[in-house]
């Protein structure tokens, strides 16, 4: 990679995250006057004909059917991952054997002890990670950090933590490769991941907890006809102990019958709460101690210009930033970290935390016991 050039990146994948990564890649470049801005180079998918395809859908001119050409082509820098959590290992892997930094979708990897293995190589090859759990990147979920560190609401007493949706309630809904168990666990690694890793940023980490799990569609059809065991969770709920003396719960569930986006939490100071529901991700609700009678209660904070990255797109509060504009600002941050700017949070080894956290999910809900994070987490090297 040369100094000044912009960033290529070598896009793997072309789904839901597939196109969302190109949409905010150029949304980036556009938006945030880069000094090194991320650029679509070489597009990979399953074979020749869908990369042609997804390449003249995205609008990207040079396409392959073979990712393992694309982790090796000299005109790709960054190798940005977006498929299916069983193939995040090998690729990453090759990308760190060719020390080209990683961007990759969450979770990181089917396990924790893959995960780390992941961060480990990584950080003895010197290569850069990213991990898309984007959510953290929203301005507002920034600002409840701050509300923290700043002791606005005082010491953290408790987080309920919640993300659910309904995209498997349907029993017809198709056994996909989000189902297939060597990818890992269900909806708790699928979902569960993205509260895990805003629990972590907001209260920090987690010392132990315990677990249930439950599945309540028994078998689904797959894509060939085939009747299919269900053999990961549909939905998980865990009682959760922080480091820093805060408690908690966290749920994950794909069968949150009506729920669309509901990745939201609940944030209890002793001093003060605060709210905020990616459903409606430009709103965070603060509450204060310490008002007048009759006039204390919650207020409803419009995302704004005042908030980290919401000017560049807008300067008028209120006007209201998505899901592919959060996921640009994560590009912006990979694109600073790259020329030099602040670390990217979260890199491999924080997405290794999270996945010993789901991890400990299914030893507790397995062994029915307590479990303590540092079970699962390998003694520093
Ligand atoms: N950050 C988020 O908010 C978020 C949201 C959804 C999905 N994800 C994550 O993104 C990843 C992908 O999910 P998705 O919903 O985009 O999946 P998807 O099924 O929509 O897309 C997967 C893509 O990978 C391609 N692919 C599969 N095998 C391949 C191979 N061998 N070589 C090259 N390409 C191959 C597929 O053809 C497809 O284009 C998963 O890890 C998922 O957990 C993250």
């Amino acid at each position: 990679m040369s100094g000044g050039a912009p960033i290529r990146v070598g896009l793997i994948g072309s789904g839901f995250m597939g196109r969302s990564h190109a949409i905010a890649i150029r949304t980036a470049a556009a938006v945030f006057g880069l000094a090194r801005p991320l650029v679509l180079e070489l597009l990979a998918d399953v074979d020749a004909a869908a990369a042609s395809r997804a390449g003249l859908a995205l609008g990207i001119a040079r396409t392959t059917g073979d990712w393992r050409a694309l982790v090796a082509d000299p005109e790709v820098d960054l190798v940005d991952i977006t498929t299916p959590n069983t193939l995040h290992e090998p690729m990453a892997m090759a990308a760190i054997a060719a020390s080209k930094p990683v961007y990759c979708e969450k979770p990181l990897a089917p396990d924790a002890a893959t995960a780390f293995r992941l961060a480990d190589a990584a950080e003895a090859a010197g290569v850069p990670t990213f991990v898309g759990f984007n959510y953290l990147k929203n301005p507002l979920t920034r600002i409840a950090r701050e509300l923290v560190e700043s002791g606005e609401i005082g010491e953290v007493w408790g987080f309920r933590g919640i993300h659910a949706e309904d995209y498997m309630t349907d029993p017809a809904a198709l056994w996909t490769w989000r189902l297939d168990p060597k990818g890992g666990a269900g909806a708790v690694a699928d979902l569960g991941s993205h509260i895990i890793s805003l629990a972590r940023f907001v209260v920090g980490d987690i010392e132990a907890l315990s677990a249930d799990l439950s599945t309540k569609v028994a078998e689904r059809q797959a894509a060939d006809g085939t009747r299919r065991k269900v053999e990961v969770d549909d939905e998980a709920r865990a009682l959760v102990r922080f480091t820093n003396g805060a408690t908690g719960t966290l749920e994950a569930s794909w069968v949150g019958t009506g729920r669309k986006m509901h990745l939201a939490f609940e944030l209890t100071g002793s001093k003060g709460s605060v709210c905020l529901n990616m459903e409606r991700m430009n709103e965070l609700r603060l509450f204060i101690s310490g008002g007048k009678l009759g006039r204390d209660g919650w207020v409803e904070i419009p995302a704004g210009p005042a908030h980290p990255d919401y000017a560049p797109f807008c300067p008028a509060p209120g006007h209201q930033l998505g899901f592919n504009e959060i996921k640009a600002i994560e590009v912006k941050a990979i694109a600073e970290a790259l020329a030099g700017g602040p670390a990217f949070y979260p890199d491999f080894r924080e997405a290794a935390m999270v996945q010993a956290t789901v991890d400990a999910v299914l030893l507790s809900a397995r062994e029915r016991r307590w479990v303590e994070l540092k079970e699962l987490v390998p003694p520093a090297a």
